[in-house]
C-alpha cells in the first residue's frame, strides 16, 4: 500500500423499528435478536481515515477537538479489528465531525461507526462487499451495521460473526415517510447502550422480547413493503414499549424517558386516533421519534413545538448508505 492514503465517508444515523437491545456475544456484538431501521437524511457523521506510516498510536480529532480517553480506545479497539482484516500496520488519523447533537437518543454512534469503518476500508484501497462491511461496521456498534446500506435495513441475528449482517429491504424512495424527532434533552445520556446491552438480560422480561422479535421484525417488513401505516404504528410503537420495559425492569434499572417524553407519546397517540398518521418510538434517550407520512409531518412539527418540554424539532427524511465522498 502506498503510504497515507486516505478516505472521508459520510454516513447517517438511523431510527430503529424494530429495536436492537442485548447481545449473546458483547464482545463481537452479536445481538439477541434482529433488528430493522431508517436512515435519517440530513443528519450526518462525516469521517475522514488516513492510514500514516509515521504514526506511534492511532489518534482521533472530534468536531477539532483531540480526544483521548474512552472515546479514543474505542475508536482505536475498532481500527485494530480493520487492521487486522485489511492486513494492515499503519496506524490511522481520524478525523470526525457530527452535524446533530451527541448522546441524546439520535444514535451517533451507529453513523460513527458506519462512518469509521467505511472511510477506512476505503483509505487502504480495499474491495469489501456492503455485507461485510456491515458486519465489520456491527463491530463497532451494533446499530452502525443498519447505518452501511440505504434506506430501510434489517440486520439480521446469527451466531457468527459472517453472518450476522446488515441488508436494505426497500431503498429511501420507497416510502415518503418522515422521522420528526422531539427533542426534550441535548444532555448526554448517563449510561450508554453499551452498558444497557450488558445489563438486558438481568429483566425477567428480554427472555418474551426476544422470542416474539423475529414476527414484529416480519409483522414490520410487511408493512414497509405494502405502505400500511396502520400495520407499522402498531408494530413500532409496541416494540419500543417492549424494550423501555426491558430497561426499566433491569437490574439496576434504566429510566431514559423525561416527564415530556411521556406528554409526547400520549399526544401522539391521540393525534392518530385524530387521524394523523404518526407513530412514536424512542432508543436509548428521552427524545422521541415521531414516524409520520410526509403529508402530516407539517402538522405534527408544528403540535410537537407547541407542547412545552420541546426544546428543538428536527425532520429526516429516509436516508441514504454510508458513502466515500472524497479519497486520495
Ligand atoms: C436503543 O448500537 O448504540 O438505539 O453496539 O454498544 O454501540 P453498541 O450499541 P448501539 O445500540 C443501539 C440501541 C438502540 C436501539 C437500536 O438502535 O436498535
Amino acid at each position: 500500500m502506498e503510504s497515507n492514503r486516505q478516505a472521508t465517508a459520510r454516513a447517517h444515523p438511523n431510527i430503529a423499528f424494530i429495536k436492537y437491545w442485548g447481545n449473546i456475544d458483547d464482545d463481537l456484538r452479536l445481538p439477541a435478536n434482529p433488528s430493522l431501521s431508517m436512515n435519517l437524511d440530513g443528519l450526518h457523521a462525516e469521517t475522514t481515515v488516513t492510514w500514516r506510516d509515521d504514526l506511534a498510536a492511532d489518534q482521533l480529532t472530534l468536531h477539532g477537538q483531540v480526544e483521548g480517553g474512552a472515546a479514543l480506545e474505542r475508536v482505536s479497539t475498532h481500527l485494530e479489528r480493520l487492521r487486522e482484516r485489511l492486513g494492515l500496520r499503519n496506524h490511522a488519523d481520524v478525523v470526525s465531525t457530527n452535524n446533530f447533537p451527541m448522546g441524546a437518543g439520535i444514535a451517533s454512534s451507529a453513523a460513527a461507526f458506519a462512518a469509521l469503518t467505511v472511510a477506512a476500508v476505503g483509505a487502504a484501497g480495499a474491495a469489501i462487499s456492503e455485507r461485510e462491511l456491515t458486519t465489520l461496521a456491527r463491530l463497532g456498534s451494533g446499530s452502525a451495521s443498519r447505518s452501511v446500506p440505504g434506506g430501510f435495513v434489517a440486520w439480521r441475528m446469527s451466531a457468527t460473526h459472517t453472518d450476522s449482517y446488515a441488508e436494505s429491504i426497500a431503498p429511501p424512495d420507497h416510502w415518503d415517510l418522515v422521522d420528526v424527532i422531539a427533542v426534550v434533552s441535548q444532555a448526554h445520556k448517563a449510561v450508554g447502550s453499551t452498558q444497557g446491552h450488558r445489563s438486558a438480560a438481568t429483566s425477567d422480561l428480554q427472555a418474551a422480547r426476544v422470542a416474539g422479535a423475529e414476527a414484529r421484525l416480519a409483522q414490520c417488513q410487511q408493512a414497509i413493503l405494502s405502505r400500511d401505516f396502520a400495520a407499522l404504528a402498531d408494530v413500532v410503537e409496541h416494540d419500543s414499549n417492549l424494550m423501555h420495559a426491558i430497561m426499566m425492569t433491569s437490574r439496576p434499572p434504566l429510566f431514559y424517558w423525561l416527564p415530556p417524553t411521556l406528554t409526547i407519546m400520549a399526544a401522539v397517540r391521540a393525534w392518530r386516533t385524530e387521524g394523523l398518521q404518526v407513530c412514536y418510538t424512542l432508543d436509548a434517550g428521552p427524545n422521541v421519534h415521531c414516524i409520520c407520512v410526509r403529508s402530516d409531518a407539517e402538522r405534527v412539527s408544528e403540535r410537537l413545538r407547541a407542547l412545552s418540554g420541546v426544546v428543538d424539532v428536527r425532520v429526516a427524511a429516509p436516508g441514504a448508505g454510508a458513502v466515500i465522498v472524497r479519497s486520495s
